[in-house]
Parts: C-alpha cells; structure tokens; sequence
C-alpha cells in the first residue's frame, strides 16, 4: 500500500475504532448466517481468493479495498460491483476506475457459489468474506464475517467522486518509503514509521500532535496484536454500515447486473439515499 492509502486508512480506522456515530444496523446480521442454506459459501470464497492472490498477491489488497469502497457509498450493499452501460456506476467513477481491482475474483466465487447454491448468498456478504480472507492472507489476522446483506437494485452514478478529494487518484504522487518496509504485509509498520517521523504528510503528523491520537499511535506502534485486534473489529465494523438484510434489497445472481423481472424484487429501503452524502459531499 502507498503512503496516501495508509494515510487515509490510518486516520479513518482511527475513527472506526472510536465510536463515532456510523449508521449501524447490526441487528440483521448474523455469523454463519448461511450455515444452513449455503455451509459451503464462506469456503468457496476462500478458494477463489486464495487462487487469485496466488496467482497475483495485490489482488488481496484490491478486495479490502473494495469492500471498503461499496460500504462507503449507501452502505455495504454490493453496489460497487454493478456494471453500468452508460459509465455512471460507482465503479466507473474517478476513485474506482481503473484502479479498483479484483472484481474477477468475485465473479469466480459467485459462480462457484451459484452452482451450490443458486439465489442465495449476496455478493455485498461474498465481498465481506473475500476482504476478510484478504486480511488473513496478507496480516495473518482472522475475524468472522457477520452475514445476511442484501443487495441494492439500482445501480446509480457515483457518489464517491463527491466524498473523496478530487486529485486524489492513483496518480497522487507517493513515496516507496513505506512500502520498502513492508509491501506486501498488513501489519502496524505505519505506526511505527509514523513514531519515527519517517516519510510523513502534514495529516499523518496530526496523529502526533493530538494527545488522544498520539497515545492510540504509541498503543499501536508497540503492540502489533493490540492493533491486529482492533483492526479486525473496525473491518466487522465498517462491514455493518447501513445493511439491507431480512426481505430488503435482492440477491443477485450476477453481481455485476440486477436480476431481470420481479421474483426477486423487495421494496428497497428507504431513507439510504444519495441524500445522505450531501454532507460529507461537501466537506
Ligand atoms: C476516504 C478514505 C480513503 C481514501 C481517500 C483512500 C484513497 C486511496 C487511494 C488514492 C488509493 C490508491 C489507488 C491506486 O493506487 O490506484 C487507495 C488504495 C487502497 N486503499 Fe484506500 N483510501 C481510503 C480509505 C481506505 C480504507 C478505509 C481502506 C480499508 C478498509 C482502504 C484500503 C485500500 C487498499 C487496500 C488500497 C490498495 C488497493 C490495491 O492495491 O488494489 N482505503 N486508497
Ligand atoms: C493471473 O494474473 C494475471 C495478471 O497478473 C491475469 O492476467 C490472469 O488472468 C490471472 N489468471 C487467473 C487464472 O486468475
Ligand atoms: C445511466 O443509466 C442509469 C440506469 O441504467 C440511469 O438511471 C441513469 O439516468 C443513466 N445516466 C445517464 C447520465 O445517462
Ligand atoms: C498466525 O497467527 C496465529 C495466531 O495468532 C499464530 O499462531 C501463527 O503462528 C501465525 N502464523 C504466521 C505464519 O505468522
Ligand atoms: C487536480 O489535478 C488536475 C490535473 O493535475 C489539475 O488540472 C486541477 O487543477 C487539480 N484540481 C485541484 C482542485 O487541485
Ligand atoms: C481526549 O479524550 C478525552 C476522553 O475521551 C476527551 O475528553 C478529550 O476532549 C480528548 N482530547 C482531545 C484533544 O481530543
């Protein structure tokens, strides 16, 4: 991961980790949640993701990435991975295009899932596996999934565009100094970087020069599995942000397209529009 990536990461699970107030809604979803009607889901994910980092390792990095890219435009509801034929579609947006990659992998997974069990596992709780077995692969760190996302109907235009600074794509200038450390690992290494004022950006001295934030980087620096344990948590975290679950949204069949007819078609939840991003939009 570059620099910028680590930056941002750093400074949103810092305040994951907090509880600021991210529209949560928990309640629907479940670990082993398709223990019954897909027990095989969560390994063939696992499968698909581990012949894919072994044939291209950044391809773990790719899925974390973007679950956190479909859990932050109008939750995790599998948006990122729609198709769209006009360019409108959050893939097709600045931050996401070209640079999100992976989206191969899932489409394997799904049709190894499909052919066990059609019509039942999202691919929003597909994405959630992969990113999970994406952390296991690359920092050793293992959490369950809670699952039970539904997916939304629509695709619609970006609203990614809006939330992230608008030059921040990959032709952000970075710098290898991070990377030299440890590139392919995810692990505290930024911490401890950040410690020893190595390679930083006016934002990443932020974390210093807070006291609270300062504490949390010393915390993290020293104590790699402290960190491992709440990373971990902010990924669980971030993956319940504004969920469809229970008879809201569908399962697609194909992540990339929303079903065709209505023998799937629920009311979508209402109230998780793109008026929500206004805010944040803005800022
Ligand atoms: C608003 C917050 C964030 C911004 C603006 C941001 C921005 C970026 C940028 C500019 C890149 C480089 C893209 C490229 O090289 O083409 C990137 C990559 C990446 N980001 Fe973020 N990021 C954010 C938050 C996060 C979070 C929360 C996660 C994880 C949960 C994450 C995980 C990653 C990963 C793993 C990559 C590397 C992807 C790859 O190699 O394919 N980012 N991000
Ligand atoms: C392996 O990775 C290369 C690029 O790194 C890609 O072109 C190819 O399709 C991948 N093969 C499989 C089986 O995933
Ligand atoms: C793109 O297509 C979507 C549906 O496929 C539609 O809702 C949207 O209005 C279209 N946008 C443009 C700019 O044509
Ligand atoms: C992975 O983590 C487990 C549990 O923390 C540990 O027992 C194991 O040695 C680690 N494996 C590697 C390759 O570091
Ligand atoms: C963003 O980058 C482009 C290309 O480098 C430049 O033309 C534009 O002025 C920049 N916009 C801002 C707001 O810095
Ligand atoms: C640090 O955290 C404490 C306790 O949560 C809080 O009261 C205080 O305002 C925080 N200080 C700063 C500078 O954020």
């Amino acid at each position: 991961m570059d620099r910028i990536t680590k930056r941002f990461l750093c400074l949103l699970l810092i305040a994951l980790f907090f509880d600021f107030p991210v529209e949560i809604d928990a309640a629907g979803l479940k670990v082993g949640f398709y223990t019954k009607t897909c027990p095989s889901a969560e390994s063939l994910v696992q499968q698909a993701v581990a012949a894919a980092f072994a044939n291209n390792s950044g391809m773990a990095a790719g899925l974390i990435r973007m679950h956190f890219h479909d859990c932050f435009v109008r939750g995790c509801d599998g948006s990122v991975l729609l198709d769209s034929p006009n360019k409108t579609a959050e893939k097709d947006s600045i931050p996401n295009n070209p640079s999100l990659r992976g989206f191969e992998v899932i489409d394997a997974a799904k049709s190894a899932i499909e052919a066990k069990c059609p019509k039942t596992v999202s691919c929003a709780d597909i994405l959630a596996f992969a990113a999970r077995d994406s952390v296991a692969l690359t920092g050793n760190i293992t959490y369950a999934v809670p699952a039970g996302r539904r997916m939304a109907h629509k695709p619609y235009a970006s609203l990614l565009q809006n939330l992230c600074p608008p030059n921040v794509t990959r032709f952000t200038p970075t710098v290898t100094a991070l990377d030299l450390i440890s590139p392919t690992v995810l692990d505290n290494k930024y911490y401890v970087l950040l410690k020893q004022s190595l390679g930083l950006l006016t934002t990443d001295n932020a974390l210093l020069t807070d006291a609270n934030l300062s504490a949390i980087v010393t915390d993290y620096a020293n104590h790699q599995k402290t960190w491992e344990g709440k990373f971990a948590k902010a990924m669980v975290k971030m993956g319940k942000i504004e969920v469809l679950t229970g008879n809201q949204g569908q399962i697609r069949v194909n992540c990339r397209v929303v079903n065709k007819g209505t023998d799937t078609e629920q009311g979508l939840v209402s109230g998780s529009g793109p008026d929500q991003f206004t805010g944040v939009a803005s800022s």
